[in-house]
């Protein structure tokens, strides 16, 4: 009878990391985790979520939201970089809740992790597509808008028409790029993620100091506007979803778990790695969105969903002429932004679609997926069957799926993950209470229970559709554990390997 409970041994799991790794080469350094950190979480959701969160949510207060989502990031955070330092191997969450919670919770939180990788590089492909058709738009090109958007979104055009989308072609271009980059191992090497990572916390920086001096105080009135009557649309109700919503733009700091094999002194930089860029992130994303509510209503961003909305902040950062239209101070910003996002984002992509295939990889291993998702390439030695069947799944979403379903969808599969780390903390603090642990979590248990109290009243502010889509999701799962991966699981048929 197969054990859903059974757990893999934590030197095992030490002994496979150095077995299987023992080529990768020990070159990051702390700084190098903390700028690997920055380039996975600065993304689509400081520079396109934010601006729906403010426009249908929270207002101005969408600042507030930054904050509680930072908040809650950061206890997962302090739980992620005790088990880092502890367990340093691939496979992330997946692979520390193996270790404490047994096979079952491991499956869950494998198959989780595909809605935060896999749809989460779908969603910043569907921003990067609206970046990009807005770049062309400066030099009067444009693609038919019902090339760029999926069949759920529709757009008003310059004379009054409105179109419908058919397929987004400009996500699936990034997606498939990105894709094949990642095959043949183009790994990004740590000088282009430092330029990346210095491109957009410098475009951060350029935002924050040139539009404080834009700041209208009459758009902070209302700073909380009046909740419509529907939960989640402003008053606090708003806040706390809104919060849910951009907690999307925290995401990634976990990425820098995945790198523990490739650290130099994983013990010591991992949970550095993790805090700092984290902290780094906080500071500028709450800068960030207090400026961008600042210089353009929050109304502006209403309807955001097809909308750039840096792009409509820096139109917002001019005086108005005698026809009350604004005359921007600074024509070139835009441009030269929209470059910056476009390339930072296809790092996010990538880190994406590479930590997918990371934990994949992984479960694969375990026996609790096929193997072709570990086969790796003969030539260029990255795992390409894997990478090209992620690169339809992921295309199709991007294609045919608006931006706010499969943002939502990553933020509450992201944060189911979270709250199972910060109950592994727990579980594996009461079972081996003497293993060493380099990093310790603070005040726990009161530490990791905040992060699941919090994270969970995220998800529970998410809308139901998204609820439903998780369920879904997991139900999905569920079949296939028990059709297939509790069959093939190694540690529990331990003899069929041999066969
Ligand atoms: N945090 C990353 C982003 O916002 C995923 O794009």
């Amino acid at each position: 009878m197969a054990n859903l409970w059974i757990k893999k041994s934590i030197s095992s799991l030490q002994g496979e990391a150095s077995e299987e790794h023992g080529s990768l080469k020990r070159t990051l350094g702390a700084r190098s985790l903390v700028a690997l950190g920055i380039g996975a979480i600065i993304g689509a959701g400081l520079f396109s979520i934010t601006g729906g969160a403010a426009g249908n949510n929270a207002g101005p207060a969408v600042t507030i939201s930054f904050i509680i989502a930072a908040v809650a990031c950061g206890f997962a955070g302090l739980c992620y970089a005790e088990f880092a330092s502890m367990i340093p191997v691939a496979g992330s969450a997946y692979t520390y809740s193996y270790a404490t919670m047994g096979e079952f919770i491991a499956w869950i939180i494998g198959w989780d992790l595909v809605l935060e990788y896999a749809v989460g590089a779908a969603t910043v492909s569907i921003s990067w597509s609206r970046y990009f058709v807005k770049f062309l738009g400066y030099y009067d090109i444009h693609l038919p808008a019902s090339m760029t958007m999926s069949p759920f979104d529709s757009a008003t055009l310059a004379d009054g028409t409105v179109v419908h989308g058919m397929i987004n072609f400009p996500a699936i271009f990034i997606v498939v790029l990105m894709s094949l980059l990642l095959i043949k191992g183009t790994r990004e090497s740590a000088a282009v993620n430092n330029f990346i990572v210095a491109l957009k916390v410098i475009v951060v920086l350029i935002f924050i100091i040139l539009g404080w001096g834009f700041i209208n105080s009459e758009n902070y009135h209302p700073y909380i506007p009046v909740n419509t009557g529907d939960f989640g649309s402003f008053g606090w109700s708003g806040i706390v979803r809104a919060a849910g919503i951009i907690f999307f733009a925290y995401i990634g700091f976990d990425a820098v778990s995945t790198a523990a094999q490739e650290a130099k002194n994983p013990k010591r930089d991992m949970p550095i790695g993790i805090l700092v860029s984290l902290a780094i992130c906080t500071v500028l994303y709450i800068l960030f969105a207090h400026v961008m509510t600042g210089v353009a209503n929050y109304t502006s961003f209403q309807g955001a969903d097809g909308i750039a909305p840096v792009a409509v902040a820096i139109d917002h950062m001019g005086t108005a002429g005698a026809d009350g239209v604004i005359v921007p101070a600074y024509p070139w910003l835009n441009k030269a932004i929209i470059i910056a996002i476009l390339a930072g984002y296809s790092s996010v992509i990538m880190v994406m679609l590479m930590g997918q295939s990371r934990v994949f990889f992984s479960m694969s291993k375990d026996g609790l997926l096929p193997k072709i998702f570990s086969k790796v390439h003969p030539k260029f030695g990255t795992p390409s069957k894997s990478n090209l069947l992620f690169m339809l799944f992921v295309s199709l979403f991007a294609a045919f799926v608006p931006a706010r379903v499969v943002g939502e969808m990553t933020s509450i599969g992201t944060l189911l993950a979270f709250v199972l780390v910060c109950v592994g903390v727990i579980v594996l603090r009461k079972k081996q209470p003497d293993l060493p642990r380099e990093f310790k979590t603070p005040f726990v248990p009161l530490v990791p229970i905040l992060g699941i109290v919090s994270c969970l009243a995220m998800m529970v502010a998410l809308p139901g559709d998204t609820w439903l889509r998780l369920i879904i999701w997991l139900a999905i799962g569920f079949i296939i554990y028990f059709g297939y991966s509790i069959k093939n699981s190694k540690l529990n048929n331990p003899d069929k390997d041999k066969k």
